[in-house]
């Protein structure tokens, strides 16, 4: 499995730590990030990622910046993209179980790299249980492609 990784400079030791968890758990990184701790707008890594999923390059991301939500917002904008931010593997675990995410995010102000490592194994560990979870999702995907959803008219 590819896992595409990014996140801004406030994030680079944290996504040091889980590349490299990553790639001990034997998956293949691919990383869409910055390296050194000079300003680097965060957009640009969530929209990498969220590319790379929406279009296959990679299975699954993971993105890092300060909180993880302005990461998380960027990649979302894209097509197909269920990002969400999590700091407990609870919400990670159910993240994947219910919602089908595939991209993770968090931050590197709110976490540190033992629990990230927890959340990013809880998360890759579950699957997506589909059934009503699917209807939902579809729902989802209803509201991204045409502005509207006809169960709610
Ligand atoms: C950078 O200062 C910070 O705004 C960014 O890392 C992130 O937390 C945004 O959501």
């Amino acid at each position: 499995m590819k896992i595409g990784i990014g996140n801004d400079h406030v994030a680079v030791e944290l996504k040091q730590a889980i590349k490299a968890h990553l790639e001990e758990r034997g998956l293949e990184v691919v990383d869409f990030g910055c390296a050194g701790t000079d300003r680097f707008d965060y957009p640009i890594s969530g929209y990498k990622v969220g590319r790379a999923v929406a279009d296959g390059t990679v299975d699954l991301g993971v993105l890092i910046c300060g909180t993880g939500v302005g990461i998380s917002l960027a990649a979302n904008k894209i097509h197909g993209i269920r990002a969400c931010v999590c700091s407990d593997p609870y919400t990670a675990k159910l993240s994947r179980e219910h919602n089908n995410t595939n991209i993770i995010a968090f931050g590197a102000r709110v976490v540190g790299s033992e629990l990230a490592k927890m959340i990013v194994d809880e998360w890759l560990d579950a699957e997506f249980q589909g059934g009503r979870h699917q209807h939902r999702i579809d729902m989802i995907a209803e509201i991204e492609q045409t502005q509207g959803l006809e169960a709610a008219e």
